[in-house]
């Protein structure tokens, strides 16, 4: 499974032309798109509006909404009513949430509902205070056995596949060779039945610090950098509009 995200129609059409089978509206659009520090800060709100742009460029790949930090964790009805907004008003076709045995009875109950569920467990970003920061999770045996039992209870509840993010390659083959789910790994090796990346990572239009497992296909901020300043030279040089770019008559 080919997975990424988009927050935006332009991107969600392209990612879709280009045969992408799965399209987050992650809650990574809290540092990416908003420029926040962390994703915390994102509401139900913004991911409905990102998820409807979304849902607008996507033809044929599955739109999964992100559900934001505190809209599931309080209890199951939150998570009910706040995954069918995401269905509902978003034009998602499926949810993702972070945790595994702790939220077992949000995913049990939202696919009750026929909404299904993409699971997410390992370094989940929406516990960085927990963790103590952005830190590789299942390094020693007993991370290790919490994220293999996480990934088990996301499979037992019903999800139809899990993101395995920031764990040894070594973990995330175990887990896929355990769940009966599809795996999909960001930074989780190549032994996951799929992978998943932040598209502004793999176009190199994030700036700053590039995590591990991320590979820069390409480097759009430098070229938008070009792009931008041959404008703005041939705007003050008065060689921009030219007569190919100008109305006669
Ligand atoms: O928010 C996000 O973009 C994600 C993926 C990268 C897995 O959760």
């Amino acid at each position: 499974m080919v997975c990424l995200t988009a927050y935006d129609f332009p991107t969600a059409a392209l990612l879709d032309e280009a045969g992408v089978d799965l399209i987050l509206v992650g809650d990574s659009l809290g540092t990416v798109i908003a420029g926040g520090i962390d994703t915390l800060s994102v509401t139900l709100e913004q991911t409905i509006l990102h998820t409807r742009y979304v849902a607008a460029g996507a033809k044929r790949a599955l739109v999964v909404a992100d559900m934001p930090f505190l809209t599931y964790e309080v209890s199951v009805e939150d998570a009910r009513r706040n995954a069918g907004r995401c269905i509902k008003e978003g034009g998602a076709q499926a949810v993702k949430l972070e945790g595994g045995v702790a939220v077992r009875d949000r995913i049990e109950a939202i696919v009750r509902m026929n909404v299904p569920v993409l699971g997410h467990v390992g370094l989940t970003p929406q516990s960085i205070h927990r963790f103590g920061g952005l830190k590789v999770q299942g390094r020693d045996e007993a991370t290790r056995k919490r994220v293999i039992e996480d990934a088990v209870a996301v499979a037992e509840a019903g999800a139809f596949a899990v993101v395995i993010e920031g764990v040894p390659s070594s973990l995330g083959r175990e887990i896929t060779e355990t769940v009966e789910i599809p795996t999909i790994g960001i930074g989780a090796g190549s032994s996951c039945d799929g992978q998943i990346l932040v598209t502004h990572d793999l176009l190199g239009l994030t700036r700053g610090h590039v995590p591990t497992f991320v590979k820069r296909y390409r480097d759009l901020a430098g070229e938008t950098l070009a792009a931008v300043r041959e404008f703005a030279d041939e705007v003050k040089e008065r060689s921009f509009p030219d007569q190919d770019h100008e109305y006669r008559g």
